[in-house]
């Protein structure tokens, strides 16, 4: 296991923010991974595990040591009549594992075509687009145990998925490293299309039986048209998650804003769609010093070019209180924020 110090982290998110890791080590194994959190809890450090970083807001150092996760593996291990259990390393690239599920004719990640991000960190947010969640497919996840060092195998049940949620999202932050995932697919080639905007491609291109690779199309189409790339220009996907309300609350909206978007979220419950909440406050393709509300797309907060973390979460507070004050509804972060601001880093700014 090689672990170095005062390592930039710059490359390693998809803001683009500057950062630095105390400590960083690059996993390829679950070895290395365990070895990695042995050196920190001897020395009492923190360990914070990066995938992708593309739901994170980095400040200026990330205290203790950081281990990247770049487990690779692939395997079908099981195939069951018309199921398959796939079997893949935390580090493997989420879009290419979309991809090489369908070329191999395995079914059920279309919906999550491009989404970037690393298998282990699909089911920390339960990444979900276009009417499908990893929930809808995830079987098991292999996990290491901090504390104890000890290799665990979670159930679904097990991970407390919920929207954008997980055990390993607020319940017992911390507490496992993701390693690997698996996931029962189908090689029965369904397809998921109620989802509106998808629906509407669909019915725009004239397809009255689309496939598997139809699908997959569509969704790559529509979030190119509406999500800015990370590689060009920094961000994290939606920054704050939909809010959930009680239905009562849903409908005084309503009544004084007929065209709100809301959805169906359990029992008593609706879902209001935040980037219409941030839309109608005025923030759609505006500019809040370096950071910017994506032209697009107002749920996107963009790295406009030298933003800090710090300068990110400023900007969405800015927008956090005018939605509050307009609707008088919160809105939560989707991205986890990591690490702190140094003073150091402060006065080199
Ligand atoms: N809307 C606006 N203005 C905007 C953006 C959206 O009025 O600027 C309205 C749309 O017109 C639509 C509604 O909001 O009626 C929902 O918009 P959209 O279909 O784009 O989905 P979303 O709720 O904004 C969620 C996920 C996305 C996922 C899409 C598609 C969350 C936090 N985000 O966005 O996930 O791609 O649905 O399923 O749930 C991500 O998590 O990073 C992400 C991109």
């Amino acid at each position: 296991m090689r672990l170095l110090p005062r390592q930039a982290l710059e490359a390693w998110n998809t803001f683009g923010v500057p950062s630095r890791a105390d400590w960083l080590c690059r996993a390829t194994t679950v070895l290395e991974a365990r070895e990695a959190v042995a050196f920190a809890a001897d020395r009492g450090l923190p360990v914070t595990v990066l995938g992708g970083g593309s739901n994170v807001v980095l400040l200026s150092r990330v205290p203790g040591v950081v281990i990247r996760m770049e487990i690779t593996g692939f395997e079908v291990r099981a195939r069951q009549g018309e199921r398959a259990m796939v079997q893949v390393g935390a580090g493997e690239d989420w879009p290419r594992l979309v991809d090489r599920c369908l070329e191999g004719g395995l079914h059920g990640l279309e919906n999550l075509t491009d989404i970037p991000g690393t298998a282990g960190a699909a089911p920390v947010q339960n990444i979900g687009a276009y009417g499908v969640e990893v929930a809808d497919v995830l079987e098991e996840v292999r996990c290491l145990e901090v504390p104890s060092g000890r290799e665990v195998l979670l159930d679904r049940r097990a991970c407390c998925l919920g929207y954008r949620d997980s055990l390993f999202k607020s319940r017992a932050p911390g507490r496992y490293l993701v390693v690997g995932v698996t996931l029962g697919l189908s090689t029965r080639p369904e397809v998921r299309v109620e989802y509106e905007g998808l629906a509407r491609e669909i019915a725009r291109q004239g397809l009255s039986a689309p496939s598997p690779r139809d699908v997959a199309r569509l969704v790559r189409q529509v979030r190119r048209d509406r999500l800015p790339n990370p590689a060009r220009l920094g961000n994290a996907g939606s920054f704050f998650v939909n809010p959930v309300v009680e239905d009562g609350v849903a409908a005084a909206l309503l009544e004084r804003y007929p065209d709100l978007p809301t959805f169906p979220a359990g029992p008593g419950r609706r879902k209001l769609a935040a980037g219409w909440l941030i839309e109608r406050c005025g923030f759609k393709g505006r500019a809040l010093g370096r950071v910017g509300v994506h032209r697009d797309h107002a749920l996107v907060l963009v790295n406009l070019g030298g933003a800090t973390g710090r300068e990110v979460i400023d900007a969405a507070q800015v927008i956090r209180r005018a939605v509050r004050e307009t609707f008088g509804v919160d809105l939560e972060m989707e991205p986890r924020v990591l690490g702190t601001d140094d003073p150091e880093d402060r006065r080199e700014s």
